[in-house]
């Protein structure tokens, strides 16, 4: 049953299910570092956790995208290694590189970063959110987010991204039950942060699996899907109305069983998906979020107007939020997402 009003923001019905006219349109990744004013205030703070950390500015950086472009939703501003944070490891960027973490590979470590674990750190974060709410136009929907187990357990494991999750994926087949231990101190925190987020104010919650696609059927159920259920579960338990969207990136033939298994609300498609089997598959089952490739929103011209209009004829007859399949590439010129809402929106 559709219990929505016209009252709501259109993000916000298509997770509904309505099915709209114009699709509403956010973009991962659409605070960052292709925004001029974004990179003003980037080299204000410093480094990029103390954006994340500094609320005012954080919820500066959040409404950037809202105000030069109007999409139809603002993401929060942080990012999905601050629960490891939360669960007591060291996190630090290094510039031009990527994050680091002190790495998690055997049960002394884990029984030490537990010493130092505490939510609290997240509470600066949680003031982000309050900010944000307060200064959103009405029609612009407000989504959290967290990472999934799987996606931030890899990066927990390693101490740093990895081409191939290979020590995550060395230790889930060698110790198991340890690998297991350190899911579960990812999925209750991640329930306790999601709803601190709920009740600050964000109206649905975005769990982003980035490295779903490295795992095989049976890992698939046992370290996605399972410890996703389990978070989708909890916050429910506590926000039974709260909008859910997974994205398992790069899954493909396995989303069905994600959506069906999760239990989540909404579904975000990678940019590889064959959109016929996303179409019938998939969007039959939830709404859908995605899949432009990141790559043609940068390079622009007549390949990305033609493959908008694919995306929206792939999954316009259902319910269906417009976005990237990736996060948008820093050196993506403003013109192109210029371009891409007036498509989006003609
Ligand atoms: O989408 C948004 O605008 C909201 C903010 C957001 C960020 N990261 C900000 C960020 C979100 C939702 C994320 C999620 C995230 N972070 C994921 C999952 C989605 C994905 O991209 O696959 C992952 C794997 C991370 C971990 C992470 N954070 C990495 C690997 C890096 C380094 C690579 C890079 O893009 O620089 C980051 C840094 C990061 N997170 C930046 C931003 C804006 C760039 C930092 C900077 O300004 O220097």
């Amino acid at each position: 049953m559709n219990t929505t009003t016209h009252d709501e923001p259109a993000f916000l019905r298509a997770l509904s299910g309505e099915v709209l006219a114009t699709p509403p349109i956010w973009m991962m990744r659409q605070a960052g570092r292709y925004l001029p004013e974004y990179r003003e205030l980037r080299a204000k703070a410093g480094s990029f956790l103390g954006l994340c950390y500094n609320p005012e500015w954080a919820a500066e950086v959040t409404l950037q995208p809202i105000r030069r472009f109007g999409f139809d939703a603002a993401i929060l501003f942080s990012d999905i290694l601050v629960v490891p944070q939360a669960l007591g490891q060291k996190l630090w960027f290094v510039e031009g590189e990527g994050p680091r973490l002190e790495p998690v590979a055997d049960a002394a470590r884990l029984a030490e970063i537990d010493a130092q674990a505490g939510i609290g750190v997240l509470d600066p974060v949680i003031e982000t959110v309050r900010r944000v709410k307060a200064s959103l136009p009405r029609e612009t929907a407000f989504i959290g987010f967290c990472g999934a187990p799987w996606t931030v357990a890899t990066y927990m494991v390693a101490g740093r991204g990895t081409p191939d999750q290979g020590p995550a994926k060395a230790l889930f087949a060698q110790d198991p039950a340890l690998f297991q231990q350190i899911i579960d101190r990812i999925v209750a925190t991640s329930i306790d942060y999601l709803c601190a987020q709920l009740d600050a104010g964000v109206d649905a919650v975005q769990i982003f699996d980035s490295w779903a696609g490295s795992l095989g059927r049976e890992d698939f159920e046992r370290w996605c899907i399972a410890p996703t259920k389990r978070i989708v579960d909890g916050v429910r338990a506590r926000h039974p109305q709260a909008r859910i969207i997974g994205f398992p990136r790069g899954a493909g033939t396995f989303i069905p069983d994600y959506v069906r298994g999760t239990g989540v609300d909404a579904v975000g498609l990678e940019s590889e998906i064959d959109r016929a089997f996303a179409r019938d598959e998939i969007q039959s089952l939830v709404p859908v979020q995605g899949n432009l490739d990141p790559l043609i929103l940068r390079a622009g011209g007549p390949e990305l107007e033609r493959e908008i209009a694919a995306v929206r004829e792939a999954f316009g007859a259902g319910p269906y939020v417009f976005n990237l399949g990736h996060g948008i590439l820093p050196d993506t010129p403003i013109a192109h997402v210029e371009r891409l809402l007036a498509a989006v929106r003609s």
